[in-house]
């Protein structure tokens, strides 16, 4: 069962550590958002998974860290200077600044709002009565292109010249690099670039927690085929895409496809479908697939004028651009889709109520807790015996744990969504029979909070050398 509401959620990773407001100390910085203690292992995790499935699992993937910075021409070629726009409106009265099709897709659905031309919107708002969101009144002006793209300069001169931009995708430095990784690693069609990376928006109207930020990663695919075979690798993408997400716990009935109409489509692409997620306030975008066709590697080919070709191994008299079909994940939103659904709540038999994270366990943030029953200095030091064996024979993140109540200690535990806990007691000493047998242990389960009791050696097997 997904939170129900986003304060819960919110309120919970503030709580445990898992994302705190940015800067909070000076008040905030809107909508940044800082990963904790926590919230760094499960970004990390998300990655890993993701970067193990679809790089290291796939002969017909390989990898790439591009920077941040790049020249901007590439942002000229990839049509981001003129297109990458959100039709921005402002209230009259109180000055406030929204996205006008947001505004117009929060009354009337997204498909009302994807077709309407730039100065259709201002019309639109005025008719339909839709209020300003920070202030009530129905007074709206023009709506006016505004590009989206971060800009700085580079070196010591805050001129023209030195403009760059901060990427708004990180799919141009898979572009750029084309040619040199067909070089070097001798790929054959088809074949697929991987990255993670942050990327930057200068949004509108950001919010709903991490959902929509100002600075967030990325987790992207530009799949190269030959021009024609891009129809059935799109579809396998799709299916690909969704196993993953429902492979890590993501429940079916909470992801749905959606086509997008001609007029919503990206300047770059020729078809795009979203997967969906059910968030507590609707449907919302948590990842990407669209056939980019030869758009971007022609278009590097005409401002660079490099010939970025690709030439058929078995027939070097064949010669084209690769078509491009592109995976996009949003890695914050992943995480927030993850911890959203991982968020339960429910009742005991005992009639005790508990919050659990029921994360999937190669994602959850830490793997084991070690918990010796109580503060005596030699039950403890039994206990750090145990986690040094375990932290050392194992990749297993293991949290050592001493203060409160065992079952204060089992609910802070379930709240952060650690699958196992052990519990060392006086029986593990050899000092209480009735607790259990000299170097046995408790292993306790975080979903069926089952128990059993169970050699330390057993215990070892039993947790083999990796996590999930
Ligand atoms: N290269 C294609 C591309 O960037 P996109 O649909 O604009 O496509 C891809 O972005 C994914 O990035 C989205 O599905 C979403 O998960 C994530 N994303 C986009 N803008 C975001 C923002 N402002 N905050 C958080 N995630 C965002």
């Amino acid at each position: 069962m997904p939170a129900a509401s986003l304060d819960q959620l919110v309120s919970l990773c503030k709580r445990r550590g898992f994302i705190f407001p940015g800067s909070e100390i000076y008040g905030g910085l809107a909508n940044t958002w800082d990963y904790g203690p926590l919230g760094v292992e499960l970004k990390n995790r998300v990655k890993r998974e993701w970067w193990e499935a679809f790089v290291h699992k796939r002969p017909d993937m390989v990898g790439l860290d591009a920077s941040i910075l790049m020249n901007p021409q590439v942002w000229v070629a990839s049509g981001h200077v003129s297109n990458f726009n959100d039709p921005m409106v402002d209230c009259k009265n109180c000055k406030s600044r929204f996205r006008g099709d947001k505004l117009v897709e929060e009354k009337l659905g997204v498909e009302e709002a994807v077709s309407l031309a730039l100065e259709e919107v201002q019309p639109k708002l005025m008719d339909e009565k839709v209020p300003c969101p920070a202030c009530g009144k129905v007074q709206w002006t023009s709506a006016k292109q505004f590009n989206m793209m971060f800009k700085t300069h580079q070196g010591v001169l805050e001129e023209e010249a030195a403009l760059v931009y901060l990427r708004p995708e990180t799919a141009q430095g898979i572009f750029v690099n084309f040619k040199n990784i067909v070089d070097t690693m001798r790929m054959r069609l088809p074949f697929g670039v991987a990255q993670i990376g942050k990327a930057f928006r200068n949004e509108i109207t950001p919010g709903n927690f991490t959902f929509r930020s100002r600075e967030f990663e990325q987790m992207e695919i530009e799949y190269f085929v030959e021009p024609g075979k891009e129809a059935p690798a799109f579809e396998a993408w799709k299916d690909t895409v969704s196993q993953w997400y429902r492979g890590l716990g993501i429940h079916e009935e909470h992801l749905r496809i959606r086509e997008h109409a001609k007029e919503e489509l990206a300047f770059y692409s020729s078809r795009t479908i979203d997967i969906e997620y059910r968030f507590p306030w609707g449907w919302g975008e948590l990842f990407g697939l669209a056939n980019r066709a030869d758009y971007d590697l022609s278009q590097h080919t005409k401002l660079s004028g490099q010939d970025l070709q690709y030439t058929d191994p078995d027939d070097a008299t064949k010669k084209f651009l690769p078509f491009v079909v592109e995976p996009s994940f949003g890695c914050d939103r992943s995480v927030l889709t993850f911890l959203l659904e991982a968020y339960t709540e429910e009742t005991l038999q005992n009639g005790e109520a508990r919050t659990v994270m029921k994360f999937d366990p190669r994602l959850a943030p830490v793997d084991l807790a070690i918990l010796p029953l109580s503060k005596k200095e030699h039950l403890i030091s039994k206990a750090k015996e145990l986690y040094n064996t375990i932290v050392h024979k194992t990749d297993l993140v293991c949290d050592f744990d001493v203060t409160g109540s065992i079952g204060k200690r089992y609910r802070r535990q379930d709240e952060i969504g650690t699958p196992r806990a052990v519990t060392v007691d006086f029986g593990t000493l050899g000092e209480d029979d009735k607790q259990g047998l000299k170097d046995t242990v408790t292993l306790r389960d975080r979903d069926t909070l089952k128990q059993e009791r169970l050699a330390i050696g057993e215990l070892l097997e039993t947790l083999g050398t990796s996590r999930g």
